[in-house]
């Protein structure tokens, strides 16, 4: 279990973010909260024990002033949890290619720009700093109408995969975490079925379990990241599986992705 650490929860205003911040609260650690929802941040403030709040928009805000705050709140940071994301689908019958930068904006460049400002305060922690950043398990195949949030989230595993490499020698370790399909606002608009669904609450008890022995990589659930592995093996087949014509694309209820 983690106790008595100070982490900073991105994305905590809604969701996994949130339910991952209020479990670490109750469990005794000082969980800094963040999100552009001040409402919420201010409600959770009352509410829960062990919390400090930031209010910050993580495409707008600038990197110095972030890590500022940062510094204001704590001296050091222990780990941080990037759950700040979105997910906006790619309609190729009226297609807004401006999609592609909004999705990688906050996708990635904001878990980014979370990283970079956070780092001077994870070098501080007393332990091995940790960084934990949700990706998806949608990395694992490529999904129709997914291409501005799969690329987001590839972009973001590759770069885990890096950083976890040149941040070794600092101490400091990198999770990344590839959750399936997880009911939250995010997911909630979706009009696909979403095989293996799991609540915010199981889906954050999963995390933590499993973040606390720090891996490289969490995927869950198993049995979907399988079932994807296996379609994926068959390329030909996955993509006659996808294909849909046009009139077809909004009637169609399996297979248009995950999250
Ligand atoms: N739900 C799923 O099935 C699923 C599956 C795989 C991966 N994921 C990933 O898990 C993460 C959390 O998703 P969720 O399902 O919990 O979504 P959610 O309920 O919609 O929460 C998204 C969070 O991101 C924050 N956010 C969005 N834009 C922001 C910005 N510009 N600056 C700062 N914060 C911003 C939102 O806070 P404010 O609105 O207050 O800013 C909110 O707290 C995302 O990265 C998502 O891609 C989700």
């Amino acid at each position: 279990m983690i106790r008595n650490e100070t982490i900073w929860v991105t994305g905590a205003t809604s969701g996994i973010g949130k339910q991952l911040a209020l479990m670490l609260a109750q469990q005794g650690n000082h969980v800094i909260v963040s999100g552009r929802n001040k409402q919420c941040l201010k409600e959770m403030l009352l509410n829960e024990k062990n919390i400090s709040t930031l209010a910050t928009d993580l495409v707008n805000d600038h990197v110095d002033w972030i890590g500022q705050q940062l510094g204001v709140i704590t001296e050091r940071l222990d780990r941080i949890i990037l759950c700040a994301g979105n997910c906006l689908y790619f309609e190729m019958d009226d297609p807004d290619w401006n999609i592609m930068k909004q999705v990688m904006d906050i996708n990635f460049h904001g878990s980014v720009k979370s990283i970079q400002a956070a780092l001077p305060l994870l070098k501080k922690s007393q332990q091995r700093g940790h960084i934990v950043a949700i990706s998806s398990l949608a990395t694992t195949a490529a999904f129709p109408r997914a291409e501005a949030y799969g690329a987001s989230k590839a972009a973001l595993s590759y770069f885990l995969s890096s950083l976890r490499i040149d941040l070794a020698v600092e101490g400091i370790d990198v999770t990344d975490v590839k959750p399936g399909f997880i009911d939250t606002p995010l997911t909630q608009a979706n009009n696909f079925d979403m095989p293996f669904l799991m609540s915010s609450e199981q889906a954050a008890k999963h995390i933590l379990k499993h973040i606390v022995k720090k891996p490289y990589e969490y995927i869950f659930p198993k049995r979907l990241h399988w079932a994807f592995c296996i379609l994926n093996a068959f390329p030909k087949r996955w993509l006659k599986m996808n294909v849909k014509k046009p009139a077809d694309r909004n009637h169609e209820t399996v297979n248009h992705g995950a999250d």
